[in-house]
């Protein structure tokens, strides 16, 4: 199976993809190309360093956001991708984006969605005082972050925990999660109905 990843920032989740499924032979998951709205994201290195081919699209570049994204969907179609796997990207996509590639664009959350969607979940998080956070892994639909959750892992919050402290105990979680859950979409053991995801063991 081939995979775009599409990253905004650092990377971490990134990074362990590349460690986890691509340098892995046993798993057959190939990342085909990193896409990053940012041109100083530090996840375009990450894949450099692993040869693998970085496509930089900005959004200033376009007339506005459905061409930008039909930008991307020329690049995932120029490299043959079935899964569209987003990795700390910041951007919302379009509708007509998000029919184009219906149940074949997955996201990571900091957090047990449907609480503390967007972009501030682990300060809103933080700020509301819940006592357990975690991970979601979900399909993405016309929503933020409303589409259907494919996994979920609890992660404890402490007393005295900044969004630093919170975020690094989320991302252990992250790291695991995602990797497991890309596997299981490869050997096509993810159903989905309507809003419900059902993963064969
Ligand atoms: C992750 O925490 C993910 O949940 C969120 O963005 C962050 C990306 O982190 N969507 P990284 O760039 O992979 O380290």
């Amino acid at each position: 199976m081939k995979i775009a990843v599409l990253a905004s920032g650092s990377g971490t989740n990134l990074q362990n993809l590349i460690t986890q499924l691509h340098t892995d032979k046993n798993c057959h998951i190939e990342i085909a190309v990193v896409i990053s709205d940012r041109k100083n994201a530090y996840a375009l290195q990450r894949a450099k360093h692993a040869g693998i081919p970085q496509e930089i699209i900005r959004s200033q570049h376009f007339r506005d956001r459905v061409e930008f994204d039909n930008a991307i969907a020329k690049k995932i179609q120029d490299y043959d991708v079935d899964l569209i796997v987003l990795a700390g990207y910041m951007k919302l996509f379009q509708p007509p984006f998000v029919r184009q590639f219906r149940n074949r664009i997955i996201n990571i959350h900091p957090s047990l969605l449907p609480a503390f969607p967007g972009a501030n979940a682990v300060a809103d998080t933080l700020a509301y005082g819940v006592k357990v956070s975690g991970v979601t892994v979900h399909f993405v639909d016309e929503g933020v972050d409303t589409g259907p959750i494919i996994a979920q892992a609890a992660v404890p919050v402490y007393d005295g925990d900044d969004e630093e402290t919170l975020h690094q105990r989320i991302q252990i979680e992250e790291h695991k999660l995602y990797p497991e859950v890309i596997k299981k979409y490869a050997q096509e053991k993810i159903k989905i109905q309507d809003h419900n995801v059902v993963t064969i063991k």
